[in-house]
């Protein structure tokens, strides 16, 4: 949610800085802005509402926005709307410094009441602008940049990462965090700040992730980094592994896209190094849990958000029917605010791809200061919720840009299979069982590629439905957060009402909304509860509905009331929503893009969610 990036060293900062907001504008994209230092000390800010585009647009010429010190900030609004004014950088009250900030200031009703009675006058409607003006409050003569950051980060209540410079020092910048994310890129005689490496990794693979309350003063040879105490930190540097291809769309049209077909890889990465053939069973390293520890598991709590929760859903499925250990899963946003029971000798985890979302590190917080072990399942390396986390799992999906989650939620699934058939193995699942799923999981990846030869057939499919306004999405058991997840994707960048159910649950309500403009999209594999579905699939034919069937190869039954089937390799029960969710992406995207939607950016989302 929002995007900084900040740039300080011999080149030229604007064209940085610009390109540095547009590979974050999958985080925020209602406004933008970005602020540099001429040569003769001018601060110089440009702003534009609406997308990145319209402030490139908006630039003078390459001599007006040269400067070797810049911020940038692609926002996602939360205090005031997303006008021009709104948007970052902001300025204090005699126009010397500037500020970009991420994150919400939550006491800034009650700062901006002090600031106004000391003469403060403020522009825009934001949280923001009162923290630049804290800023000015302090910043007197003899104080440096770096002290009037620090102190008012001490008087401030909530989050930011913020990035800051003062035409008075052209040769400067500081940025600090408290809950936001916030990176510090080193470069040849170049530094960079950025809330995501995505923005840098083409300048620099070489960062810092700043902790909680921690301030770095940049300078042109160097930089320092301090604590709200003035305490000296001596940081590590870590090197980034990822690919620059990582976040660049290739020859796909979209991100979304191009993530749906990484899924035979980013599949594979999840698992890779963590089968054991030998012993057919798994292995977890990050648990750092030995395994009476982990025999010691009397309960599960996952909790998450969006798609990670739906992921959560399936983990819950397969590790109960597996392992047999009861597994509860909570929305993050209610877990913290329910007062939550966690018996002893639970384990809980914490499921999120962006490492960021508020929720979900409030729930983390919750459960660590009731005296839970908290594991992160996530994809982001250096993210406050692995850092928070007593040890965790990292899904290696890469870089996902695309704000509807995709590759990610294949990904999570796959951890959470291989945490059940680890913690199976420990209680009673034989080693033919493991075996078998092991070879089955490996399996995986090439029908997942088979799945991606429909493409066409599922755009032709997505034709069919794209002018519907609403969508039913049925499936059953383990297939069932499929159904919701499938459903999810499609309201989120088609904007079509969308909703998913346990398929036999349509007939005590749903059933009532059947007729031939509700398209019904079942999920009807080959497996225990097949016939079952089939009977509830049925109700919906004699009422006219419209089928779209996603049926296991050789299936001849399901032709028969459906409109269209989309045919997917048989695999083993617990494996099903790795293949039955990706026609289901498909078809999302599909639809969106054949309505000629911003795919990559829907209306009103963002990538990572970092307000409550
Ligand atoms: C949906 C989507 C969101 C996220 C949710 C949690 O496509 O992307 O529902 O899944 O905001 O985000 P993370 O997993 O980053 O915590």
């Amino acid at each position: 949610m929002c995007g900084i990036v900040g740039y300080l060293g011999n080149r030229n900062a604007t064209p940085i800085i610009l390109e540095g907001i547009k590979r974050l504008e999958y985080r925020g994209y209602d406004s933008s802005g970005l602020a540099i230092i001429d040569g003769n000390k001018n601060l110089k800010i440009f702003k534009e509402s609406g997308k990145i585009v319209e402030l490139e647009r908006a630039l003078p010429g390459p001599d007006e926005t040269y400067g070797t010190i810049g911020i940038a900030h692609t926002r996602w609004a939360t205090h005031g709307e997303p006008t021009k004014i709104n948007a970052h950088p902001h300025t204090d009250s005699q126009k010397r410094i500037a500020l970009v900030h991420n994150g919400i200031i939550e006491n800034y009703q009650l700062l901006r009441k002090k600031l106004e009675e000391e003469g403060h006058s403020f522009e825009s409607e934001t949280d923001t602008e009162i923290l630049v003006h804290l800023i000015e409050h302090f910043c007197l003569e003899e104080v440096s940049l770096t002290d009037a950051v620090r102190q008012a980060c001490k008087l401030v209540e909530g989050t930011f990462g913020i990035a800051v410079i003062n035409r008075d020092n052209p040769n400067e910048m500081i940025a600090a965090r408290r809950g936001s994310p916030l990176i510090l890129g080193i470069g040849n005689d170049e530094f960079f700040v950025t809330s995501d490496v995505s923005a840098i990794i083409i300048h620099t693979k070489r960062v810092i992730y700043l902790q909680d309350n921690e301030i770095v003063t940049i300078h042109r040879d160097g930089f320092e980094i301090t604590n709200l105490e003035n305490e000296r930190i001596d940081a590590k540097i870590s090197e980034v592994d990822w690919d620059v291809s990582s976040i660049e769309k290739g020859n796909f049209k979209h991100f979304m896209l191009k993530e749906i077909f990484e899924q035979p890889i980013s599949v594979q990465n999840a698992f890779r190094g963590r089968l054991m053939e030998k012993l057919s069973t798994v292995r977890l390293g990050g648990l750092m849990m030995n395994g009476n520890e982990l025999k010691k598991i009397k309960k599960i709590q996952i909790i998450g958000c969006g798609t990670s929760w739906h992921a959560a859903l399936i983990g819950k499925h397969i590790i109960e029917s597996r392992a047999r250990i009861p597994v509860e899963v909570e929305y993050a946003s209610e877990y913290r605010y329910k007062n939550p029971i966690i018996p002893e000798n639970t384990l809980v985890f914490v499921i999120s791809q962006s490492g960021e979302t508020a929720d979900t590190l409030a729930a983390l917080r919750e459960a660590q200061a009731r005296g839970a072990t908290v594991m992160g399942i996530t994809n982001t390396v250096g993210s406050t919720i692995a850092r928070e986390s007593d040890a965790g799992v990292y899904i290696h999906a890469g870089a996902e840009i695309g704000v509807a989650s995709t590759k990610a939620f294949t990904s999570q699934v796959t951890v959470l299979t291989l945490l059940a058939i680890l913690l199976g193995r420990m209680n009673h699942l034989s080693p033919t069982y493991g075996a078998t799923f092991i070879k089955e999981l490996r399996s995986i990846p090439g029908k997942i590629e088979k799945i991606l030869e429909m493409n066409d057939l599922i755009r032709e499919i997505a034709e069919s439905i794209k002018d519907y306004t609403n969508a039913l999405y049925l499936g059953r058991g383990v297939n069932f957060p499929v159904a919701l997840e499938g459903a999810l994707k499609l309201k989120e960048i088609s904007y079509i009402h969308a909703e998913g159910y346990p398929a036999a649950e349509m007939k005590h309500g749903p059933i009532a909304l059947i007729d031939e403009n509700m398209p019904v999209i079942a999920i009807a594999l080959k497996d225990a509860i097949y016939d079952k579905i089939i009977s509830n699939l049925q109700e919906v034919k004699a009422r006219n509905g419209k089928i779209i069937t996603i049926a296991t190869e050789g299936d001849k039954v399901v032709k028969k009331f459906s409109e269209h089937v989309i045919y997917i390799p048989e695999t083993m029960h617990i494996l099903q929503p790795l293949l039955s969710v990706i026609p289901l992406q498909l078809l999302s995207y599909h639809v969106a893009d054949l309505k000629g939607l911003d795919v990559d950016k829907p209306r009103n989302l963002a990538k990572s969610v970092t307000v409550e």
